[in-house]
């Protein structure tokens, strides 16, 4: 999620990084800063911010080195502040840290380490880890070496540049998760969390993959295994375009974030699962979720619907009683709060107007409030009493996809919490933490969908309405779908609770009506399948998106989309939205509509 750079050659590296940090702008940061070494010793400058306040810095100062490494950050532990930005150092500054993603057991290395006299500066998992290869980086042991003895002791997802100031011209590498590339110069080398950044540079790439180590110089790029085997790179050319290479080869942000999902999930619950239960930190303590007597979600659009699936898992595992608002009809509805009660602000921006005046309402009136947000650091995030972090990375495109669903893995991972506080009997927490776990391989496997929902998309592209239909959970997922639809290929939708369909929506059916029903669910099937027949008997076609255990009856449907089965039926509906996501995509594309930037629409909505 972070922009990651490093360079090692004859031009001046600090400019080098510099620009290409510039060039991973569109990702979206929070604050910025590099490490260079010069004469044997290590430079650090970094600011919270734009890029251009850490461009005044290097105007001030004039830089000059031929290693350098430079990272833009999206925050994740701790607010975006100059102290949190990285590079972070070792316990003896003698080694600079950039990292992307999330060390898991951070905690834990950190006691430990401040048990036995380490102090540290910042709030980042990234310094504690700068502080771990910082111990192994002893008695005359390489970087290369030292890193990739302290990766042994890292659990999560990350990708670490490292350089240090007694091995000028030299950066070393890790990956897990996180994407790493290198770039093969003309007597220079670099590395790079994304391709746009290396391509004025050099074309001649190459993918760290998961569990390697790199050491990177200006005449040699060695990769290794974590058991320290050297491994062959198999370098590459490039020959996308700057623009194309930002969308990481996808046409649009929004394909590109669909696709990212699999990896989103791990990113959500990275450090929140453990074993068979979750943990949940910087939440009210044990308490107060005793004394909650209600809950209201608040949002809009997207994440209004993730709140309508939280109402739906709440009510159902921990027979709390929820509500779900339209921050815009809260604000001006006079709503009437219980003093127990809690409002959950859910929002990928964290800056939309609506909910902030939502919030303040809730705050005058001395409600507890909880953020769910992406944007670390964001008005809502700042207001809310505690937040839980979506960490989804930035969102670009304005329909929102990933982040729908980090919302609701966000949400469920919150009702089970609150489950293990509460003792509920009734949860099975490990059972659902095992279909968690699995949850990153079902979205790739609802992703492989894609070839047969290109060929739906192509015959359906001329469709004056489609429906979307579902009980239970996949009644909540038809919404988010239908909105998708509308927002980027401009087709007028029919959303609502399949068996809503006979008390009038039904009239609209007629020859050349697409309907799309989510059918994940066992307990409807039998309900459902009439809804399906009553618009196939008036000339609609319909499609089924189902489970891959479902019953036969889902063959007589026109076309059967299947996705991974899964035991907890909220995780089996919110995997059938990848395939409408495609749908919505492929439909638009097709229609050739301005799908990142829909007409009439802004990504974050500031006025109410
Ligand atoms: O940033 P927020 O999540 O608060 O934004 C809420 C809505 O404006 C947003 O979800 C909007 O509906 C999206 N364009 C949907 O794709």
């Amino acid at each position: 999620m972070c922009g990651i750079a490093g360079y090692v050659g004859p031009r001046n590296a600090v400019d080098v990084v510099f620009d290409q940090l510039k060039r991973l702008e569109y990702r979206g940061y929070d604050s910025a800063g590099l490490a260079y070494v010069d004469e044997g010793r290590l430079h650090v400058l970094k600011k919270a911010g734009k890029l251009t306040g850490l461009g005044s810095l290097l105007a001030e100062s004039k830089p000059s080195a031929h290693t350098a490494i430079a990272h833009s950050r999206w925050a994740t532990h701790g607010g975006p502040t100059d102290l949190n930005a990285h590079p972070h150092h070792d316990q003896d500054a003698q080694i600079s840290v950039i990292h992307n993603g999330i060390i898991e057991n951070y905690l834990e290395l950190k006691s430990d380490l401040v048990s036995r006299g380490h102090t540290f500066h910042s709030e980042t998992d990234t310094e504690v880890a700068a502080h771990v290869i910082g111990e192994e980086y002893r008695d005359g042991v390489e970087l290369v070496e030292a890193v990739r003895r302290a990766v042994a002791k890292l659990r999560g997802a990350f990708a670490f540049v490292v350089v240090s100031s007694a091995e000028p011209g030299t950066i070393v590498c890790a990956r897990n998760a996180s994407p790493l590339i290198v770039g093969f110069g003309e007597g220079e080398s670099m590395v790079a969390s994304d391709i746009p950044a290396l391509l004025p540079y050099t074309r001649r790439v190459a993918i760290l993959e998961n569990d390697m180590v790199a050491k990177v110089t200006v005449d040699a790029i060695k990769f290794y295994s974590l058991e320290g085997k050297p491994i062959e790179p198999k370098p590459f050319d490039v020959d996308w375009d700057a623009v194309a290479a930002e969308k990481g080869g996808f046409e649009h942000f929004m394909i590109k974030e669909v696709h990212e999902q699999p990896e989103v999930v791990h990113q959500c619950l990275a450090g929140r699962v453990e074993g068979d239960h979750v943990k949940l930190d910087g939440l009210f303590s044990d308490h107060v979720w005793h004394e909650i007597d209600r809950i209201n979600i608040i949002a809009c659009g997207t994440a209004y619907h993730a709140g309508l699936m939280g109402k739906w898992m709440f009510e159902r595992m921990l027979q709390l009683p929820v509500d779900v608002f339209y921050s815009s009809e809260f604000r001006y509805g006079e709503p009437l709060l219980s003093p127990r009660s809690l409002a959950i602000f859910v929002s990928q921006s964290g800056e939309t107007a609506d909910s902030l005046a939502a919030l303040r309402l809730c705050k005058a009136r001395r409600i507890r409030t909880l953020g769910v947000v992406n944007v670390v650091g964001s008005s809502i995030a700042r207001d809310c009493d505690r937040v839980l972090y979506t960490q989804a990375g930035p969102e670009i495109s304005v329909a929102s996809t990933k982040a729908y669903t980090a919302q609701v893995l966000v949400l469920l991972l919150l009702v089970l919490h609150i489950a293990q506080v509460r003792e509920m009997p009734g949860v099975r927490v490990p059972e659902i933490v095992q279909d968690l776990r699995g949850f990153a391989e079902s979205m790739r496997q609802s992703l492989d969908l894609e070839p047969q929902v290109k060929a739906l998309a192509e015959r359906f592209k001329d469709s004056k309405m489609v429906f979307f239909l579902g009980r239970n959970a996949d009644a909540h997922v038809a919404l988010e779908a239908a909105l998708k639809l509308k927002e980027i290929a401009y087709i007028p939708t029919q959303e609502c609770p399949a068996g809503e369909l006979k008390h009038g929506p039904l009239a609209l059916v007629e020859p050349g009506v697409l309907a799309v029903f989510g059918a994940t669910d066992p307990d409807t099937q039998d309900k459902l399948l009439s809804n399906m027949k009553e618009v196939q008997a008036r000339g609609g076609t319909v499609v089924a998106v189902t489970t891959n255990e479902a019953s036969a009856w889902a063959d007589e449907m026109d076309t059967v989309l299947r996705v991974a089965s899964c035991e907890t039926k909220a995780l089996a509906a919110l995997s059938t939205i990848v395939p409408l996501q495609l749908l919505a995509y492929h439909l638009a594309n097709l229609r050739g509509c301005e799908i990142d930037q829909p007409r009439n629409l802004a990504k974050s909505v500031t006025v109410e």
